[in-house]
């Protein structure tokens, strides 16, 4: 999926732009957020920067203690299953506020949104011409609808005067056409290539809700040598204001509304108000006017995406295996040697009625103030496995080449190809891959006994 080409900026914050105290405890979290509107620089002034910021950034020891009541609600832990059921999420929920894009076009249910993002699209829909597959479920099903899958999508360039170019028609490669001879072929030259696999989309609305704050509070408590890095991207649905990307490889994305209209385009072939243009075959126009396409733009009015943004919101977390004593042992032995300073077990939600995503939605009770267990931090770190390809082309994101976002672990044992290429195929050889900023992290993992590797290994198949 190509990320939008406009908007984006890495943040290169400081421990000066720390606007939430770190490892702060649970009971700090049912005090007021601290007064962040000043410095929270990247957000456009017009919008209430408060609504932003964080309840906390907190850390593993969270999940033994009680929920307690915070000014907004009950701090829960959120619902996971594997159940292909709703968490509850109600897009016309209790939270209701007039600016929600949501509240004017007609809703539906958690089971209607899932058809939808299970759908199977055809040409008179305005599949293609260019595209990967027909549903999101194609890509996005394992162990329901939604998961994560071993389809991987392929992306292409080359080195131009030490600037990263991409393939003609941009950097993703359209592996499937409505016509033979529009076929997107790697042309030689373009020597820089990657696959991406399907990343999981369960839990993603919790994801969504987590407070800017928050995530730059996790990144400022890192310790220099793996501290990860931030992008702001662009909110399409929000007249492209800024926000903290967290979705995708490469964290492209803030909102999931914005990386659906991404996905209906790129891996699709659908267009949308938020994004109208049709994918090119190489550059070459292939879209409404010509013989390949017969349905006008945008392809959808907007009503499917929110769709998708709103089945992807209402979903459960991954759930956890069988915590046994290995198990725990296992986990004590992943903080130990580090791994924790990026794949982050706990994060806390923002509170239900904070505005997210530029303004254009607040957060919702099924999905505030929700505990949630990724690790993963949703920031990028050189860890030696990039893949070449910078989030934009253009200086300004060359050194986003070099970068992966830290792949979330839950969910990892449902998974046998690892790492954002799928070329992993156990979790040994994913862990081998560690280097650059996870190089420390790795010899002290190197260095544990045989029977304690063992443990952290059926720690991660817990999860
Ligand atoms: C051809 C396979 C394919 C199809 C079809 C597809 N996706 Fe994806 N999806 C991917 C891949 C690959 C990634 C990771 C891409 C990346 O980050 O570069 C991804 C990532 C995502 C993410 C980010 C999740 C995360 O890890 O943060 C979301 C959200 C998403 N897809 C939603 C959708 C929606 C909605 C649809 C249908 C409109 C869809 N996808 C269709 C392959 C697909
Ligand atoms: C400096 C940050 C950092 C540290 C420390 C770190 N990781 Fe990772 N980890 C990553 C990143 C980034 C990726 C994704 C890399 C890629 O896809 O190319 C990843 C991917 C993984 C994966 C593959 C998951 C999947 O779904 O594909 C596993 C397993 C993993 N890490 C385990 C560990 C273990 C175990 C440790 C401790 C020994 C550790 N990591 C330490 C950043 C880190």
């Amino acid at each position: 999926m190509k990320p939008p080409h406009r908007g984006l900026t890495t943040l290169a914050f400081t421990g000066a732009c720390a606007m939430v105290a770190l490892a702060v405890s649970i009971q700090s979290s049912a005090q007021t957020a601290p007064a962040s509107a000043e410095s929270n620089r990247f957000t456009p002034s017009a919008l209430r920067i408060e609504s932003e910021s964080a309840p906390a950034a907190l850390d593993a020891g969270l999940r033994a203690v009680a929920p307690e009541p915070t000014p907004r609600g009950i701090l829960r832990e959120a619902p996971a299953a594997f159940d292909n059921r709703t968490n509850g999420f109600d897009p016309q929920g209790p939270t209701f506020d007039s600016i929600d894009e949501n509240t004017v076009v007609a809703l539906r249910s958690y089971n209607d949104n899932r058809f939808i993002f299970e759908e199977f699209e055809t040409e008179a829909d305005g599949l293609g011409p260019t595209f990967n597959a027909q549903s999101c479920r194609e890509c996005h099903q394992n162990i329901v609808t939604g998961g994560a899958s071993q389809v991987a999508e392929h992306r292409t360039g080359r080195m131009e005067l030490l600037q990263f170019v991409e393939s003609v028609g941009g950097s993703l490669i359209q592996s499937r056409s409505t016509h033979a001879d529009i076929f997107e072929r790697v042309p030689f030259e373009d020597s820089v290539s990657t696959l991406r696999i399907s990343t999981n989309t369960l839990g993603a609305g919790f994801i969504e809700a987590i407070a800017n704050d928050t995530l730059l509070g996790i990144r400022n408590a890192q310790p220099a040598a793996i501290r990860g890095t931030a992008l702001e991207v662009a909110v399409l649905e929000a007249n492209n204001a800024r926000r903290i990307g967290r979705f995708g490889w490469k964290c492209q994305h803030a909102s999931l509304e914005s990386f659906a209209a991404d996905a209906y385009l790129n891996e699709m072939g659908i267009t949308t108000p938020l994004l109208p243009e049709e994918n090119t075959s190489l550059g070459r126009n292939v879209g409404y006017g010509t013989s390949y396409d017969r349905v006008a733009d945008p392809e959808d009015d907007g009503v499917d995406l929110r769709a998708f943004a709103n089945f992807m919101r209402a979903t459960k977390a991954p759930p956890r295996g069988a915590i046994t004593p290995a198990v725990r042992s296992g986990e004590a032995l992943f903080n130990q040697v580090g791994c924790n300073g990026c794949h982050t077990a706990t994060i806390r939600t923002a509170a239900p009625g904070t505005r997210i995503n530029g303004g254009a939605i607040l957060v919702r009770d099924a999905v505030g103030n929700k505990i949630i267990h990724p690790y993963g931090d949703f920031l990028m770190h050189d860890i030696g496995t990039g893949d070449g390809i910078p989030v934009l082309p253009g200086a300004e994101f060359a050194s986003t080449a070099g970068q992966i976002r830290t792949a979330p672990l839950w969910a990892l044992r449902t998974r046998n190809r690892l790492m954002h290429d799928g070329l992993s195929f156990t979790k040994q050889e994913a862990i081998a891959r560690h280097a650059g900023q996870a190089t420390a992290v790795k010899n002290a993992y190197d260095a544990l006994t045989a029977a304690q590797k063992d443990q952290v290994l059926a720690f991660l198949d817990s999860l």
